[in-house]
């Protein structure tokens, strides 16, 4: 009796480690211990046997069936580990087609602004930012603005409240901080950190206490534009306007200017813009920005010479180009997130 049981172990020790698939391991385990097993057979033949026998028989084929079963399990593990292995293994085919990704898309406000940046680029400025956190010297009075003017009332702009501190902003004590109204702030920073010459733009944010509507909005993108070098004339701020608005608007873009005021630039100029390709706006003058050549004052804020250096500057609406590019009609579709608005600009 005993010789079977360990015959039938013996066979399973063989066969089981050989075992290729789960249904195998299934089979010669029941060859064994299924109701047609051998072991079963033995099993059944208990009643028979002498009843001292019957428990030291029993016990053994307890002990040959937790063998048999132990050894099944591990054929399975085995079959499974080695299933998992050749999955993994597999290398992926890097011909298929790739699956698709729904990928994101430039907002309009940063295409026109990455627009026009390259558009000046190529005309030697480079791109330059500052702050829009920013102190009241810095966004009036370094621009000779009067403490009366009206752009400094808090009608106007959004200053914080006073005795913030702010560092790395200001080096003046006890200024007031702001949100600065407009970009012009880089003109000074940019003039203080590197002198002259210099040829920058600055895209940014600009804040100001506007009530929002179709054309207005508290927040908004200018670009500013700053030239200093010697000898730097009208005519040159001219050149690169009609430069600008050729390269943006098409050959057919003619600029203006008209006779205006801002504290920071003696001559001012507002700067009108007409072109044939504009549908219902094309051929009439549209106006677009203010410009002018660096007030003497300004230079000698951020202490240079007005004998020695001159230069131009301009300040320009992101959003006002961007809507005359893309005949849009209200300036609060660039905030509200629509995506069928964002989707017409996808490239
Ligand atoms: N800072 C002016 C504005 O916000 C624009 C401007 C910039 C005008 C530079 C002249 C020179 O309206």
């Amino acid at each position: 009796m005993e010789d079977k049981i360990n015959e039938i172990i013996a066979r399973m020790e063989k066969l089981l480690p050989e075992a290729q698939t789960a249904a195998q391991v299934s089979n010669i385990t029941a060859s064994a211990l299924g109701p047609n097993g051998d072991l079963t057979a033995i099993m059944k033949t208990i009643p028979t046997l002498e009843p001292k026998q019957r428990p030291l028989v029993g016990k053994l084929i307890n002990k040959a069936k937790q063998a048999i079963e132990s050894l099944a399990q591990a054929a399975y593990a085995r079959i499974e580990q080695a299933r998992k292995a050749e999955a993994l293994g597999e290398r992926p085919d890097i011909t298929l087609p790739s699956p698709e990704v729904a990928r994101g898309t430039i907002h309009p406000l940063t295409q026109t602004i990455r627009r026009i940046c390259d558009t000046f680029k190529k005309a030697g400025f480079t791109v330059a930012e500052a702050t829009e956190i920013d102190t009241e010297w810095h966004c009036f009075d370094a621009l000779n603005t009067p403490a009366d003017h009206p752009a400094r009332d808090a009608q106007d702009t959004l200053f914080f409240p006073a005795g913030l501190k702010v560092e790395n902003v200001s080096k003046h004590a006890d200024e007031l901080y702001l949100l600065r109204s407009h970009t012009s702030t880089v003109q000074i920073r940019a003039m203080l950190k590197e002198g002259a010459p210099i040829k920058i733009v600055a895209p940014g944010r600009a804040f100001r206490r506007d009530t929002v509507d179709a054309t207005h909005s508290a927040n908004f993108h200018q670009l500013e534009c700053l030239c200093i070098d010697k000898g730097v004339r009208l005519t040159d701020l001219k050149a690169i306007l009609a430069y600008l608005f050729k390269d943006l608007f098409g050959e057919s873009a003619k600029i203006r200017l008209r006779p205006s005021f801002f504290p920071f630039t003696e001559p001012s100029f507002e700067v009108d813009f007409m072109t044939e390709n504009l549908g219902r706006l094309s051929n009439r003058w549209i106006e677009i920005m203010g410009c002018g050549l660096v007030d003497p004052n300004v230079l000698k804020n951020v202490g240079l010479d007005p004998n020695e250096w001159s230069g131009y500057a301009f300040g320009l609406g992101v959003e006002r180009v961007a809507m005359l590019m893309h005949s849009i009609d209200d300036i609060r579709h660039f905030y509200a997130n629509d995506l069928r608005f964002l989707r017409q600009f996808a490239k």
